[in-house]
């Protein structure tokens, strides 16, 4: 499992030790970096709150941080929610107005906002007006307050999602990228200095090769690696160290790990290696649609093990080979 309960409360201290607190801390992206610091300079410049920025991008790759970054650099508050977390109407509302000039108001998870939440999140965005209705049926009157100029910042693991009106409604769309091997090596380098372990650099190189090209799954993976050269008293991590720890953990020499294949298996055992839609593979591997779509699945498409086809999923030629079973379909005849 990438993630399980138990690991859960320590990751999450890991992850507020580790996690960068300015751009400069920030490894890669630098477009995205490049964008945003102009964004940030403009509006200091103008002395108004910045656009409304839209960030996307598979998990683990730095949405939150970056969020937190873009407060940091302001030098304004940041108050975090997410979609799934604002059930009532009420409730938003008091969110909104309890911001103050130039907040930021980061809702994670966007696209799981409900419908009518949405629609009192139009004119917030737009005229920084809230609706309110007051009373029930004829009697019933709206009034409208006047909100602070507040930013939004949303991200979102799937921006297809989201509906065109809230899209529309950002100034700027920024997509986060799976990271290159070396940022993922400088990320672990600065972690393990955190961390105070010492890593040479074919140990960071293996460790690097497992991390799925996501900062979240290096500092995991550095984690594990540093109890396992602990317990077995060495004083640094060489590539040799990394690849036992890793090895018991189960995760392979490109990161995938029991799930991944499990859910590669079944595809072509039972389903002949698709194409398979995606809440029967669900059901055939007892994992949650949720899960696979946002936790597996990119990261099998990323390395193209795993195709997305109009009538489902298909695992590839190199996924087949990864798994040593033979392949005897024509590449392209899905
Ligand atoms: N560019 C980066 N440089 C260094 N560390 C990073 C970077 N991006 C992310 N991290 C590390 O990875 C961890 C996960 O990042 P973060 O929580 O921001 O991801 P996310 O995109 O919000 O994920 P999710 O979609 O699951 O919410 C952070 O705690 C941080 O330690
Ligand atoms: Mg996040």
């Amino acid at each position: 499992m990438l993630t399980n309960s138990s690991e859960q409360t320590e990751d999450i201290n890991l992850d507020t030790t580790l996690r960068p607190q300015s751009f400069s801390e920030y490894v890669g992206q630098e477009k995205v970096k490049k964008n945003l610091d102009i964004l940030i300079q403009a509006a200091k410049k103008r002395n108004e709150p910045i656009e409304h920025i839209l960030l996307y991008g598979p998990a683990g790759l730095g949405k939150t941080t970056l969020a937190n970054i873009v407060a940091k650099e302001m030098g304004v508050n940041i108050k975090t929610t997410s979609g799934p977390a604002i059930e009532r109407v009420g409730d938003f509302g008091s969110i909104l107005t309890n911001l103050q000039d130039g907040d930021i108001l980061f809702i994670d998870e966007i696209h799981r906002l409900n419908k009518s939440i949405e629609e009192i999140l139009y004119p917030a965005m737009e005229d920084f007006k809230l609706d309110i209705i007051i009373g029930k049926g004829p009697s019933a009157r709206t009034i409208q307050l006047d909100l602070p100029r507040f930013t939004l910042i949303g991200a979102t693991t799937k921006l297809g999602s989201i509906s065109n009106p809230l899209r529309n409604r950002f100034g700027a769309t920024y997509r986060l990228e799976f990271y290159e091997n070396n940022d993922i090596k400088n990320i672990l380098k600065r972690s393990s200095r955190i961390l105070d372990i010492t890593v040479e650099d074919s140990g960071l190189e293996k460790i690097a090769s497992c991390s799925r090209q996501t900062p979240r799954v290096a500092n995991r993976l550095l984690k594990r690696v540093r109890d396992y050269s602990q317990i077995k008293n060495h004083t640094s991590v060489d590539s040799i160290i990394a690849r036992e720890a890793l090895e018991m953990i189960d995760v392979d020499p490109i990161g995938l790990e029991p799930a991944d294949k499990h859910i590669l298996k079944t595809i072509i055992e039972k389903f002949d290696g698709g194409p398979v839609g995606l809440s029967t593979i669900a059901a055939a591997t007892s994992e949650e649609i949720k899960t696979i779509e946002d936790v597996y699945e990119p990261y099998l498409l990323q390395i193209g093990f795993l195709a997305r086809t109009p009538r489902g999923r298909v695992v590839t030629e190199n996924g087949y080979k990864h798994l040593d079973i033979p392949y005897n379909k024509q590449e392209g005849l899905f």
